[in-house]
């Protein structure tokens, strides 16, 4: 088992899987870069020992997580420069080799949905909310958003969300293809999934989950692109300043555009 962490936990819930848990209760779990970096350290962990067959990821009862670490992210220079540490982590999460299951209870926010999209199964909780928050900060999402929401729910639905700032519901995240199924105990119903999954041969577990991937992933490489460099450009906005004071200041953002 690997090491402890301080904003994660991990357990063994069922033979060969192993249970990541986020833990920052106290900022709605929000994905600060240190989080991201453990993150990363146990999926190499996982990735790297053969005993573990299926991971799942979870969060707290009231909130899978409220994305990016707003205040991490307050300075443009601080967020600039955590920007590559940050990306390596996420890629860390999207080329791990054995199937992932997101359990989601609560906010699904921001970073934080980006992560569960990154997943390969998400199972909510009938209290789960999903969204894309950003735009109240005069931000888009910077760690696939935009492409991934929209391969997984249509580019209607995806506008709306993103372009909003609202939420759905798990009933209609279930009904747009977001979520492979809404439960009342989703880290219950995670750990059934996983277990079934590590039971099956690994070898075509790993081929399956490769397969179905490329062709879900393989057509997003220019959206990607396009995304990382407009999050890089709105970084030095004022709005981006502007949205983050008011959301710290606990008031409405006052845009103008700059
Ligand atoms: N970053 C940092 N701190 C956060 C946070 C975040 N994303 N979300 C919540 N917190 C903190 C709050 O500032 C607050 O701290 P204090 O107690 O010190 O004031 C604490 O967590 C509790 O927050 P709330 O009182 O707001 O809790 P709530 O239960 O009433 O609401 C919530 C929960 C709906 C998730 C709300 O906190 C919220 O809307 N959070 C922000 C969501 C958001 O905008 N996410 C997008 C982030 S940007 C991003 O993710 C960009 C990217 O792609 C990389």
């Amino acid at each position: 088992m690997a090491p402890s962490y301080q904003d994660l936990l991990l357990d063994v819930p069922a033979p060969h899987v192993r249970r990541v848990t986020l833990n920052r209760p106290a900022a709605r779990n929000a994905l600060r870069t240190q989080l991201l970096q453990e993150l990363a350290d146990a999926l190499h962990q996982a990735d790297a020992d053969d005993d573990v067959r299926c991971v799942v990821l979870t969060g707290g009862p009231k909130v899978f997580a409220a994305g990016a670490d707003i205040r991490e992210m307050a300075e443009p220079q601080v967020a600039a420069e955590l920007g590559e540490k940050r990306r390596a982590c996420w890629q860390v999460v999207r080329d791990f080799s054995k199937p992932l299951v997101a359990a989601v209870h609560g906010y699904c926010l921001g970073g934080g949905n980006e992560l569960a999209m990154l997943c390969d199964i998400i199972v909510a909780g009938e209290d789960a909310q999903f969204g894309q928050p950003e735009i109240r900060l005069g931000m888009i999402p910077g760690a696939g958003g935009t492409q991934r929401l929209t391969a997984a729910i249509g580019k209607a639905r995806a506008m709306h969300i993103i372009l909003t700032g609202e939420t759905i519901n798990a009933r209609n995240a279930l009904a747009a293809g977001l979520v492979s199924e809404v439960t009342a105990d989703a880290g219950t119903r995670a750990v059934v999934v996983a277990a079934k999954i590590a039971a099956h041969s690994p070898l075509a577990v790993r081929q399956a989950k490769i397969a179905v991937r490329r062709a879900a992933e393989d057509a997003l490489a220019g959206g990607l692109a396009f995304e990382r460099q407009a999050f890089a450009d709105l970084l030095m906005s004022d709005d981006r300043r502007e949205g983050i004071a008011a959301f710290l200041e606990k008031r409405a953002p006052k845009f103008t555009g700059r």
